[in-house]
């Protein structure tokens, strides 16, 4: 990234910094439509979670899409490119994708919006899932091999590339809470009545440790993951930027001691354990900001239409976190669910003001993505909760622009915020 941090506190403006990153992210599956070789297609067939089908039928409607961004004055943007469509089947490259994707690429050059590429967003080909998918002993390296192609095969069109995103949810999701592919769960309530249920203690624990062990596997794999892909990537284009893009849960405590202990150790496992394995390999770290919790909290929160609380602003914390690993940090991600879009503007200019805070107190961070550009498939949700700053119609594919769109456009133009 080269633009220049700015270091003294300007109150007055709140300025950004020149050559600030502006705009929104997207991924492959939620928005491209038409994928059916993935663990979440396979999962839709078996009627556990919603079926995408053309979602927002991206795929064909890019260069619309784009000039949409174009007009809300975006100069970056953030997408995935889609692991099962390029590698079908284990080892074999479909190079028509990859045209696709240099195709999308050139689109966004063509308007001087700057690509920020995420090699794996969530959904994972079903050859790789089906022989164990990230509890596979190689799957580090099946990964790297992934990641290097594809930079080796879109480095020239793009410099900016993410490994991974949320390696966190995918792991809590997938193997703690069940929700996801590949849906194991463990519940201390399980272990609890298992216990009760006078089985022989080598049942009981198969039965209920099992997924908490694979879910430390799985995590310990997606860190190692990580750093054998920078490894693989640095080989193949050494000057191309790669980063993690990390979800970040701000953990806070009220007065109490206990509450303080909890918050500490919540931060501990869910931000720092990943961090500490994988900063090292990231030359920049995107950060994804959606929570913030307080142990011990009395306040009513207002929330978003996901039922989450409404705290833009502690994406301050999230990056203050992220900062200690002395890296370039971008908000990757960060936005809510606002069907009327009557809350839109203030969460964003409330989450940008947060985000110049933490610049102030010597965050180095260099932009800002939205979550997201436009409504899409809201993974288990399906597509009844709307993050976008463009609305689509699901019935004709209509694309239409928020007021809202419009409040970060002009924070955009004046590349501050009052
Ligand atoms: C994910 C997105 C998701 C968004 C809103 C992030 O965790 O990267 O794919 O749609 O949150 O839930």
């Amino acid at each position: 990234m080269d633009n220049n941090k700015i270091t003294k506190r300007d109150t007055s403006k709140k300025k950004f910094p020149d050559g600030f990153y502006w705009g929104a992210a997207t991924a492959s599956y939620q928005v491209e439509g038409g994928i059916d070789n993935c663990d979440w297609a396979e999962a839709a067939r078996a009627e556990r979670v919603p079926v995408c089908d053309r979602a927002c039928d991206h795929r064909h409607r890019y260069e619309e899409d784009f000039d949409l961004a174009s007009e809300l004055g975006h100069n970056a943007h953030r997408f995935s490119v889609e692991w099962a469509s390029i590698e079908p089947e284990e080892g074999k490259w479909n190079m028509d994708e990859i045209e696709h994707y240099r195709k999308v690429l050139n689109a966004l050059r063509a308007r001087n919006i700057k690509p920020f590429i995420t090699i794996w967003h969530f959904t994972l080909p079903l050859w790789f899932t089906e022989s164990g998918g990230f509890e596979r002993k190689d799957a580090p390296e099946i990964f790297a091999r992934y990641a290097a192609f594809v930079v080796e095969q879109l480095g020239d069109l793009c410099d900016h590339f993410s490994t991974m995103n949320e390696p966190n949810v995918v792991g809590s999701n997938g193997w703690l809470r069940g929700s996801w592919p590949p849906f194991k769960r463990f519940a201390l309530t399980d272990l609890i009545s298992i216990t009760n249920s006078g089985r022989s203690y080598e049942a009981r624990s198969r039965r209920g440790l099992k997924p908490l062990f694979l879910y430390f596997r799985v995590m310990k794999n997606l860190a190692t993951a990580h750093n054998q892909a920078y490894k693989a990537i640095k080989k193949v284009s050494p000057d191309t930027e790669v980063s993690v893009v990390k979800h970040v849960i701000v953990f806070a405590a009220n007065w109490n001691p206990f509450n303080k202990i909890k918050a500490a150790f919540a931060n501990y496992s869910w931000t720092s354990i990943f961090m500490n394995r994988t900063h090292k390999h990231c030359d920049s770290i995107g950060l994804n900001y959606y929570f913030y919790t307080q142990f011990g909290d009395k306040r009513k929160w207002r929330k978003t239409d996901m039922d989450w609380n409404f705290a833009p602003d502690h994406i301050y914390d999230a990056l203050m976190r992220l900062s200690k690993y002395k890296k370039p940090l971008f908000v990757s991600e960060s936005g809510l669910a606002d069907d009327d879009d009557s809350d839109r503007a203030e969460y964003i200019k409330k989450q940008i003001e947060g985000t110049w805070r933490a610049i102030q107190d010597g965050a180095d961070v260099r932009g800002h993505l939205y979550w997201s550009l436009m409504d899409n498939y809201e993974w288990a949700l399906g597509f009844e909760k709307r993050f976008g700053l463009i609305e689509i119609d699901y019935d004709t594919l209509e694309r239409k622009i928020r007021p809202s769109a419009y409040v970060y456009k002009e924070i955009i133009k004046n590349n501050a915020i009052d």
